[in-house]
């Protein structure tokens, strides 16, 4: 569980020629590589810290105790990590089945959701990210978020998961739909905003 690491392969590459979008004009292009560059590091950071705290947590105070590290840290680790990455980068974690009704996925995201899960199922493998054009608001990153041992804890089959932790769910979360995972599954999405004056090459 500790081995929990995702390979961010090629789109981590910011290879020049070939894939940027060239428009006319404009001294500066806009770039996915770009885009791909400011939300892969974002999303690194927050899978990092979750699974870190996460962990420590369940060590150090039981799976109960560390429902606070995801209902309440969560959220500040998505603003923190979006802030030190760059101004107006933002980060969120959704879902087509959410514990908490705030993580449900908007039009763009609900999107995002079907084109992944599209993908794995005609082409057999989920892709490792994309990236979306927002209009107005710029552009987003997505990348999986898959099951691993540790989120089964907290996110598995309901009789799987221990008494303690189902009642503090079942108390903070009447509505609760994110159970059910094994491992391996596609859980949700990493969004990361990534607003358009960051989407150009050299920038
Ligand atoms: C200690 C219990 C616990 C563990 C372990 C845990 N989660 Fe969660 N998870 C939660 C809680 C509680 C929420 C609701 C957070 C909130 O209120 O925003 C949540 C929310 C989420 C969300 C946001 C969408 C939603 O359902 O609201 C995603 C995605 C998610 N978890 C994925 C994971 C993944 C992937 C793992 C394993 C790496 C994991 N979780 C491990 C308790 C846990």
């Amino acid at each position: 569980m500790r081995s929990f690491r995702y390979v961010l392969a090629a789109c981590c590459v910011v290879a020049s020629g070939g894939c940027e979008r060239s428009s006319p004009a404009v001294e500066s292009r806009v770039s996915d590589a770009a885009v791909a560059q400011v939300g892969s590091d974002a999303a690194r950071q927050l899978r990092e810290t979750l699974v870190k705290r996460l962990t420590a947590a369940i060590d150090s105070g039981g799976t109960a105790s560390a429902i606070d590290v995801c209902a309440l840290e969560a959220g500040e680790m998505t603003d923190s990590i979006g802030d030190a990455v760059g101004p107006g980068v933002a980060m969120k974690r959704t879902s087509t089945r959410v514990r908490n009704a705030r993580n449900a996925p908007d039009s763009l995201e609900q999107a995002a959701l079907a084109y992944f899960q599209k993908v794995a199922d005609s082409a057999g493998e989920m892709p490792t990210s994309w990236v979306q054009d927002a209009g107005t608001e710029g552009f987003r990153y997505y990348e999986p978020l898959r099951v691993v041992d540790l989120c089964v804890q907290c996110h598995g089959p309901v009789d799987s998961i221990a008494p303690d932790v189902r009642a503090v769910i079942a108390e903070r979360y009447p509505e609760d739909r994110a159970t059910g995972y094994t491992s391996g599954d596609f859980r949700g999405l990493i969004r990361v905003s990534v607003p358009a004056s960051r989407a150009h090459d050299g920038t």
